[in-house]
């Protein structure tokens, strides 16, 4: 598994470089509240999380698009009290406790979620074009397309900067097992996207 430091020390190190090459396949799922991309499960497809706040390994498992229909309210958390076009989760499982996010989502420690807010700008992101291209192909609730070859560094914003903690999933089932990690830069989108 491709290893993914958020430590500005550890920021320098291979595995967190090798990061900007490494590409992933999955499935984008409308379900309804969200788009939701779940990664395939294989070797090659893996990435796990390491940061300050967890002392875990986690293995990413999904991502997560909340979009409002205004471009002012689509993200689910506000900072001080300004909500975001749309809101970006990366979901990952506690490897290293767990066998499975199925088993991980109901279980202590089991969940650690990156947060990225995304706002309008004046460049496209690719990666996020990509995917935004997509979502024209599954209009409706339980619509699904195969994608393949994200480049999920491209969603990261280049900061080292976070918020951290612990929490639930914003989802229904709401369980108490996720650290929350809110990355403090937001991701520029363009309105057409
Ligand atoms: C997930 O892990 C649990 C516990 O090890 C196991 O019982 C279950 O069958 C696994 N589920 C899947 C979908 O692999
Ligand atoms: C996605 O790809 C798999 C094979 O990897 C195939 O079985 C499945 O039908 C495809 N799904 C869609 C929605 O195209």
């Amino acid at each position: 598994c491709l290893l993914l430091l958020f430590d500005i020390l550890s920021y320098l190190i291979v595995f967190t470089l090798l990061f900007f090459l490494f590409k992933v396949d999955g499935i984008v799922l409308n379900t309804g509240r969200d788009v939701t991309l779940n990664l395939l499960e294989s070797k090659s497809n893996c990435i796990s999380i390491l940061t300050g706040p967890i002392s875990y390994r986690y293995r990413v498992s999904q991502l997560k698009i909340h979009f409002g229909t205004l471009d002012s309210s689509g993200s689910e958390h506000t900072i001080s009290g300004q909500y975001f076009t749309a809101e970006v989760h990366i979901l990952a499982y506690n490897s290293d406790l767990y066998n499975n996010f199925t088993h991980a989502i109901h279980s202590p420690h089991g969940l650690a979620t990156v947060a990225i807010f995304a706002t309008i700008g004046d460049k496209p992101n690719n990666e996020f074009e990509v995917l935004s291209k997509e979502f024209q192909n599954i209009l409706f609730k339980g619509q699904e397309r195969n994608i393949s070859e994200i480049l999920l560094a491209d969603l990261l914003p280049q900061t080292e900067r976070y918020m951290t903690y612990e929490g639930s999933l914003t989802q229904p089932g709401c369980q108490e097992t996720v650290t929350w990690i809110l990355l403090n830069k937001p991701l520029y989108v363009t309105k057409e996207q």
